[in-house]
């Protein structure tokens, strides 16, 4: 079963072809067109400029993603949630892929895509396994993206409970926007996680005694914040003289304590959460999962736990149409897919349950 994802529901164009046999998922093809250089003067996603550069990607990462590949036998495609526009170019994009090719058309959750990537990878490279073990449930996935951070727990393949969420500014989106702060390009988290490392490399002392709030940290609940964060690193640089603040030993000191705050934050309450569901399994997914220090720490935790962590390899954790057309493939295993001339609505604020 070959099926060809697409993924526009943001800042990246993605398309890929995996081939589905039996419970084994291979990927085929995945191909990113990333607008983060589009989108670097406005310090975040621009949704008009977005969509216009969806529709000029779409058709050429399509024909990279095809080369030398077996066609199609459906299109899965994210309708939800993510940016109205984006996902409008994606849907009409693949609406036109099921009719030429007369296969069914599969409706995807955006985070139903990166829960997977994490918790169905096989460990081997571009592989995934769509039967897990009873034993790996209940499971745990944090997802943790530039618009979500979700707690969520896992039943089954489809059988999802969001146990709590952000409030307010997702933890990428804290990454993105104190970055901004500090003058660093956009996306943010790779270059906080850059700098945060040239601070514990460098084992300086803490200089300027930053010291950043971990906003919800003792909150009996599974939500999050972290719009306090970005004030609270906002206030600490207006009050430095200009040449203190623009001294690569703050930014990096800076750097090192948002990571710091924001991952302190994730593990409390992801690991309160997998003692009060007693879950046997940790699947990290999204953008931030990427994050070295987090999988350094989420790693060393759960082994101490003995709980089972799955995270997709980096070049997985990010958007890509690979995630898309492995969770279509575990709906079209259910029978849940819809034909070629079906109608699908974008769904921005889509929920996982
Ligand atoms: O899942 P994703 O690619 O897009 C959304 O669905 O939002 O996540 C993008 C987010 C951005 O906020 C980006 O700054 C963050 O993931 N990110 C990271 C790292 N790489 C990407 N955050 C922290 N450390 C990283 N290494
Ligand atoms: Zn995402």
């Amino acid at each position: 079963m070959i099926i060809l994802g697409i993924e526009t529901s943001f800042d990246d164009t993605g398309i890929s072809l995996t081939e589905g046999v039996g419970d084994s998922v291979q990927i085929l093809s995945n191909v990113v067109a990333s607008q983060a250089n589009a989108h670097q003067k406005y310090g975040g996603v621009y949704p008009t400029l977005a969509k216009q550069k969806h529709q000029e990607n779409l058709p050429l990462v399509f024909k990279q993603s095809m080369e030398g590949a077996k066609s199609p036998d459906a299109v899965a495609v994210t309708y939800g949630p993510g940016l109205s526009p984006c996902l409008w170019q994606g849907i009409t994009f693949a609406q036109e892929k099921a009719k030429e090719y007369g296969i069914p058309l599969i409706p995807v959750n955006h985070m139903e895509g990166h829960l997977l990537t994490a918790l169905l990878y096989d460990g081997e490279e571009g592989k995934f396994k769509t039967s897990l073990a009873q034993e790996y449930f209940p499971a745990l996935s944090l997802l943790v993206s530039g618009k979500h951070t979700e707690l969520v727990l896992v039943e089954g393949i489809g059988k999802y409970r969001v146990l709590g969420k952000t409030r307010d500014d997702a933890a990428g989106e804290a990454f993105d926007k104190t970055a901004r702060i500090l003058g660093l390009p956009y996306p943010g988290g790779p270059e906080i996680a850059a700098q945060a490392a040239k601070f514990q490399s460098a084992s300086q002392r803490t200089k300027f005694k930053i010291s950043l709030p971990r906003p919800m940290l003792h909150t009996k609940d599974y939500d999050f914040s972290f719009s306090g964060l970005k004030t609270a690193v906002l206030y600490d640089y207006q009050a430095r003289p200009e040449q203190e603040r623009q001294s690569k030993e703050y930014i990096q000191e800076m750097a090192a304590e948002i990571q710091k705050a924001i991952l302190d934050v994730l593990m409390k309450k992801t690991f309160a959460a997998t003692n009060m569901f007693n879950t046997k399994t940790l699947a990290i997914g999204g953008g931030v999962s990427a994050n070295e220090e987090l999988r350094v720490q989420f790693l060393k935790e759960t082994e101490s736990r003995g709980i089972a962590l799955r995270i997709p390899p980096k070049h997985l954790s990010g958007d890509n149409g690979a995630m898309i057309a492995l969770a279509g493939y575990t709906k079209w295993l259910r029978e849940e897919y819809l034909p070629p001339d079906a109608h699908i609505e974008a769904s921005p604020k889509l929920r996982l349950a």
